[in-house]
């Protein structure tokens, strides 16, 4: 099973904003690009918000799943103690590795549209048990923390935040929670390589846009905005992450 799953059956069965979904491990965890989230027992935050935008407020979708980022991040410094980076267009990143991501889903059942926000956090992974392809790639919390982490603590924490961004976002709009991502951000001013379907970009991230989309200066001078796909970041080495 997924939270994420769940949360969206449980709207299509009418549940009303502010249901949350919470797993000790999940058998199908699902990832962005139809990715697989690997959510062994006890060994992360997997949880799933239920928000009921208002039809008017859907144009703000997109900015609601960079102001998560901002809400979990700055949860996570409260509660651990760690510095957390943020990846367009919502990875949460430490020196380099993944230490949690975020997949926003819609769905719409008549004039009542649900949004989930789906939150992962790796807490306490054991290297050997890792799949190959994410060992190198994916941090935890309790080997950066000296201190056990308090889930509890946490995930009250993680749900005010996204409760104060949520309603920060509908009553001001996103130009502060902007502001607040672009400084936790590792993307802006690097050299990025976005995938969208069959098209491929490189460029040098200048900004993020009031929509959300991410601003690229592209080497013959023109520019681009990426509303959707993957970004990578080239490392010194290189190499892209
Ligand atoms: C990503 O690919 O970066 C997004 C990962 C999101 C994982 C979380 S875990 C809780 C929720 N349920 C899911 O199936 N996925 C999200």
């Amino acid at each position: 099973q997924s939270t994420n799953t769940r949360a969206l059956e449980l709207a299509a069965q009418g549940a009303a904003e502010g249901v949350i979904v919470l797993a000790h491990q999940q058998l199908a965890g699902r990832g962005r690009q139809g990715r697989v989230w690997h959510s062994p027992p006890g060994a992360g935050i997997y949880a799933s918000f239920l928000l009921r935008p208002a039809a008017t407020d859907i144009a703000n979708i997109p900015t609601i799943t960079l102001a998560t980022g901002v809400a979990v991040s700055s949860a996570i410094e409260a509660v651990c103690g760690v510095q957390v980076g943020l990846k367009w267009v919502n990875d949460l990143i430490v020196d380099g590795r993944k230490l949690g991501g975020i997949l926003c889903e819609m769905a719409s059942h008549g004039d009542q549209p649900a949004l989930v926000v789906g939150i992962g956090i790796n807490i306490c992974h054991k290297e050997a048990d890792l799949p190959d392809d994410i060992r190198d790639k994916i941090q935890w919390l309790e080997r950066l923390a000296p201190e056990p982490v308090d889930r509890n603590r946490l995930l009250s924490c993680l749900a005010l935040n996204l409760e104060n961004v949520y309603q920060q976002l509908l009553s001001e709009g996103p130009a502060q929670l902007l502001a607040q991502w672009r400084r936790r951000s590792v993307t802006l001013g690097q050299h990025v390589q976005a995938i969208s379907g069959n098209l491929k970009v490189e460029g040098t991230a200048i900004d993020i846009k009031d929509s959300g989309a991410l601003l690229l200066q592209l080497e013959d001078g023109t520019r681009a905005e990426i509303n959707a796909g993957e970004v990578s970041i080239r490392m010194a080495s290189g190499k892209y992450c």
